[in-house]
């Protein structure tokens, strides 16, 4: 199984980006995780679109058409998604046929609060739902207290999280066969 990884955030030190990372190391050998780089995709704007799809979006696009499934890992900013992560899933939403279209979906993310992103998470298992995905249900995978994993020094996930993840993982080779 092959997975374009999508981290919401561009922060060198991000913990969501930490948390795909930790996710491609547990992953059995047979699953391949590539992370896609969402980085150059500029803000969307309609004017830009109607010029053509900007290659940075088309790249993205490919990616996600590439491969069997998606794991997104999100952050949660202001009880929703970054504008980051919802700017580069409207682009790709945007290049036909959809690539989104019955796409087997996985999310999870991480927050140094004690939620997790749970409701960062239930938004966009909503959008996930209108462009057609098919989202993993369960397990849902909210990790609090980002730092006392990832921090410098810090020895990374517990084995309960890992857990949920090989749980979440086996979900959504189920939802791929
Ligand atoms: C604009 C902004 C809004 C935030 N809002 C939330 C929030 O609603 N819930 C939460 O748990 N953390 C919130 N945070 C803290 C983030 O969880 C924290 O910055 C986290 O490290 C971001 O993920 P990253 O480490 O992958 O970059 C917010 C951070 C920013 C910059």
């Amino acid at each position: 199984m092959k997975i374009c990884g999508v981290s919401g955030s561009l922060r060198k030190a991000s913990y969501n980006t930490a948390l795909l990372k930790a996710v491609a190391e547990i992953a059995a050998p047979d699953i391949e995780i590539e992370i896609a780089d969402i980085s150059d995709i500029p803000l969307y704007n309609g004017d830009v679109e109607a010029e053509g799809i900007p290659a940075s979006v088309e790249a993205f696009a490919a990616d996600i058409l590439g491969a069997d499934a998606l794991l997104i890992v999100t952050p949660e900013y202001n009880a929703g998604i970054p504008g980051v992560l919802k700017n580069a899933l409207d682009w790709a939403s945007r290049v036909r046929p959809n690539v989104f279209d019955g796409k087997p979906t996985a999310m999870m993310g991480t927050s140094p609060g004690k939620l997790g992103t749970v409701r960062a998470q239930m938004q966009l298992r909503n959008q996930m739902a209108n462009l057609n995905a098919q989202v993993v249900s369960q397990p849902m995978i909210y990790v609090g207290e980002a730092g006392k994993f990832f921090d410098e020094g810090k020895t990374g996930l517990d084995d309960a999280t890992k857990g949920f993840i090989e749980k979440q993982l086996v979900a959504l080779k189920a939802l791929v066969d």
